[in-house]
């Protein structure tokens, strides 16, 4: 099938020319005139390439560069910046915007070509050998969903950098899913502004979602690992009550990849309580304070009233704030009746920083003491998984 090439210039003589001569060559063309207008066209219709032109009164090209790749639907389209910008600076600018790569106008035709063919050749490449095709499922993987009590104790948190953990020290193919609809953070934490991804499965009927339609909807992250988003949208927590929908996505999911790690936020929601029976392990988030450890106990109990064997459960202790005047661990272990997995420091600046950069915590400062205790936490679940 032809590719399809979305051409973005100001310049109507350069549209024409180059869009005839690259139609000769068999590529479907489409072209936008402006920055917001190439943003309308790849909200409806991904091209497998772009070629963009930088400077264009409203938005420029680097700016169209970085808001495709915030924008998780159009996060791996290869980009070819073209521009009669030559400036070492502009080039380094236009990779920094997200750029695959960068070409000075005039250019002949049969170098544009083969700068394309290169790019396409290079995407196909990396989706053919990415490690789970959905033609030939895996066998089930390991599913970890993350909970809590209460909003705030850190459960997005763990569930990043757990997953981020598990591919690093583990080597394995991991994808993390925001299971939040409307209240969903990993993805503006990362700084991926549109994370749609499960309002376009939810709303589909639950036995027409297929591993094919979820994988469409998975980004992957620079650090490696995958990412199926929910919205931070509040009007989208009416999916909610899309049990049937999530629960259909959690039961492909875990044959999609090695381990799936799963914020599921707060409390025993009509989503948690499917969502737990197919979750291999539950990692409670608690915090050192009394009237949570009393929620987090009756958690506790139900989840093992359930079936969830205690065996199955991991108690992580995350101090945000330093105070002497919380309980220790020991009281927490006391309280809870459970000895506790891992203990995760205060870490307010890195947290702080990470923010600010967009960075998961484990990558903005990998040799913290926060970093190893989520590697504690990884090896804690690689070991129940053997
Ligand atoms: N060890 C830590 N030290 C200090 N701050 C932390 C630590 N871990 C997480 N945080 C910060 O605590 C805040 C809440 O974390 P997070 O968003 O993960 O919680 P949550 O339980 O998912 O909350 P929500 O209910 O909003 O989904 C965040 O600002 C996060 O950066
Ligand atoms: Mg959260």
């Amino acid at each position: 099938m032809a590719e399809k090439i979305l051409l973005v210039d100001d310049d109507l003589d350069t549209l024409r020319l180059v869009g005839l001569m690259l139609q000769r060559q068999g590529y479907q063309i489409r072209a936008a005139s402006d920055g917001p207008q190439a943003l309308a066209m790849v909200e409806s219709e991904i091209p497998d390439l772009i070629l963009l032109d930088i400077m264009m009164p409203d938005m420029d090209g680097y700016e169209v560069a970085r808001r495709l790749r915030a924008n998780p639907r159009a996060t791996d389209v290869p980009i070819i910046m073209f521009t009669a910008k030559a400036q070492i600076d502009d080039k380094v600018m236009g990779f920094e915007a997200g750029a695959d790569d960068y070409l000075t106008k005039p250019i002949q035709p049969r170098e544009l070509i083969a700068h394309m063919k290169a790019v396409l050749s290079r995407v196909q490449k990396r989706q053919t050998s990415a490690p789970t095709s959905t033609e030939t499922p895996l066998e089930r993987g390991y599913m970890v969903g993350v909970i809590s009590v209460r909003g705030g104790l850190g459960v997005s948190t763990v569930a990043l950098n757990l997953g981020i953990a598990l591919h690093q020290e583990q080597k394995k193919d991991v994808i993390i899913a925001d299971f939040r609809p409307g209240q969903g953070t990993i993805g503006l934490e990362l700084g991926y502004l549109r994370s749609d991804a499960i309002n376009r499965l939810v709303q589909r009927k639950p036995t027409e979602i297929s591993a094919r339609d979820i994988e469409n909807e998975i980004i992957t992250h620079p650090t490696g690992v995958r990412l199926l988003l929910s919205s931070h949208h509040p009007g989208d927590a009416r999916y909610l009550n899309a049990v049937a929908n999530f629960e259909a996505i959690a039961v492909h999911l875990v044959r999609m990849a090695r381990y799936v790690v799963l914020d599921l936020g707060t409390g025993l929601s009509p989503i948690n309580e499917k969502i737990i029976n197919i979750c291999d392990e539950i990692c409670i988030v608690v915090e050192p304070v009394p009237q949570t450890l009393i929620q987090s106990k009756a958690l506790l109990d139900d989840l093992i009233a359930k079936g969830i064997g205690e065996g199955r459960i991991d108690i992580v202790l995350v101090n945000r704030v330093r105070s002497g005047v919380q309980l220790s661990w020991s009281q927490v272990q006391e309280q809870l009746g459970k000895n506790i997995s891992v203990i995760f420091t205060p870490a307010p600046e890195l947290a702080y920083q990470a923010s600010m950069h967009n960075l998961p915590l484990i990558s903005q400062q990998p040799d913290s003491l926060t970093a190893q205790q989520f590697i504690k936490l990884a090896e804690k679940v690689a070991q129940r998984n053997q």
